[in-house]
């Protein structure tokens, strides 16, 4: 076969659970145009990037993987290198200007497009884009490749609508679209036939799924997720991500009833004070998401609670801060994703006065982090001598004779034991830190 047909690709994907799953359908496309992947830049005829956006130390990691890349096609030109995701839809064409080698760019409702623009690429020598603003064609309808196991992520809701003032998302993945139930299900059964006993419904706003203006289906969220657990052999349902304003009594119907739906809930606050909430655009304010933890905790007691919080926006004050802090010590999270503020290019935050200097936005992250550190050891210390139904999935990273699995709340459990991967098992908890458990395979 000639040099200008590529056997092999090198596929690097950055960021968030969506950009992950998109990498599975890129590497899908790829594997049916007939490649094989390979674990090194080196040793890829193809060498792809799909990136992330939504901190700007996503595009300084980024631009030291393209560099290399660069260096590699100066040394074999026949090597072709394509940067998709949300990074290459933000910046367009302008990524041909900062990295003149990259032969073609794809934004992530373009994704079908990849095999295409890849082709003409070898066939003109003209480098090509497709950036399409809205989600017309399902890239979870494409074909995908995933790491066998008990675990897949399946699409529910593209694109976000809301327009966080800080946030780049809507801007680069287009507005909320939901994706037919009919055609979700179709995939949860096929991954059930194939191994699968837990799915992660995905979507950055999954309780606004069927909410959209024109969408043709009449089912919500929580219909949908009542339509994925009648799925037979389906164990566990997990969704993520929600967003407060739409967080509804069905939803917490749902995730209260013994049903498949894990009592996990990963509801991102932000920020604990209103000035901050309203700066940001969140559509809630500081009392309404305590109310809703408050009845949470009331209706699910088992629930487990995770979000994500930013620290320095622009203009917060001292006493916004400890607002969070406040807040965070009152909902008793089981973990959080804590992050400094970064300025995108492109939204309504980006342009506000009141950057606060880098060593005081990390000075707060650090007292941050230590408050949300100290609250999830709590939470796991609780556990001590708890039995705790647990999905096996694979052996420990450290240790072969140690399996890893999850609890219903998501937390990793390392157990001895003679589980197998996509086995239930009990697990009595011996030991907990803050970010894992520890124990033992009941019997
Ligand atoms: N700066 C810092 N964090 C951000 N996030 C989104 N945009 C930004 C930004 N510009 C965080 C939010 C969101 C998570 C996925 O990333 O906390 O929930
Ligand atoms: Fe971004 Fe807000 Fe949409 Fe989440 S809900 S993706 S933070 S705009």
């Amino acid at each position: 076969m000639s040099r200008s047909q590529p056997q092999t690709y090198y596929l690097r994907s950055f960021g968030c659970q969506m950009n992950d799953h998109d990498a599975e359908r890129i590497a899908g496309v790829l594997e049916g145009m007939g490649m094989c992947r390979v674990a090194s830049p080196e040793e890829g005829d193809i060498l792809v990037f799909n990136t992330c956006s939504i901190r700007e130390k996503a595009d300084t990691r980024l631009a030291g993987h393209l560099s290399l890349a660069g260096r590699l096609k100066k040394e074999d030109p026949g090597k072709l290198i394509s940067v998709t995701g949300c990074l290459a839809q933000s910046r367009r064409e302008g990524f041909f200007a900062d990295f003149p080698f990259v032969d073609v760019l794809v934004g992530p409702q373009s994704l079908h497009e990849l095999p295409g623009l890849l082709e003409e690429r070898l066939a003109s020598g003209r480098r090509s884009s497709a950036f399409a603003e809205t989600t017309s064609s399902w890239s979870a309808d494409l074909p995908r490749v995933r790491v066998d196991g008990p675990l897949a992520w399946v699409q529910i809701v593209a694109g976000c609508s809301n327009f966080c003032s800080y946030c780049i998302v809507p801007h680069v993945r287009g507005p909320e679209a939901s994706r037919p139930a009919e055609a979700i299900v179709r995939e949860v059964e096929g991954l059930v036939a194939a191994g699968v006993r837990e799915v992660t419904l995905l979507g950055q706003n999954v309780n606004a799924y069927g909410a959209e203006p024109g969408y043709v289906g009449d089912i919500s969220f929580p219909m949908l997720l009542e339509k994925v657990c009648s799925v037979p052999g389906v164990e566990r349902v997990r969704f993520m991500t929600s967003h407060p304003k739409d967080v509804s009594a069905d939803l917490i119907r749902m995730l209260a009833e013994p049903n498949q739906v894990c009592e996990h809930l990963h509801l991102p606050v932000q920020s604990g004070s209103d000035r901050i909430l309203s700066a940001m655009r969140r559509g809630y304010g500081r009392k309404a998401y305590l109310d809703l933890v408050r009845r949470l905790r009331h209706e699910v007691p088992t629930l487990s609670l995770t979000t994500d919080l930013i620290v320095a926006f622009p203009g917060e004050s001292e006493e916004d801060f400890e607002d969070t802090l406040t807040l965070v010590e009152e909902c008793a999270f089981d973990a959080a994703y804590t992050f400094i503020y970064s300025p995108r290019p492109g939204t309504t935050a980006a342009a506000l006065p009141g950057r606060l200097p880098a060593g005081l936005a990390e000075d707060r992250l650090k007292r941050l982090v230590a408050v949300v550190q100290g609250q999830a050891l709590e939470a796991n210390q609780a556990l001590i001598g708890r039995r705790m139904s647990v999905l096996v999935e694979r052996p420990s990273r450290q240790d072969p004779k140690v399996m890893m699995g999850r609890t219903r709340g998501h937390k990793p459990v390392n157990f001895a034991g003679h589980a197998r991967s996509g086995e239930l098992v009990d697990v009595e908890v011996l030991e907990a830190t803050s970010t894992s458990l520890r124990g033992r395979q009941a019997i």
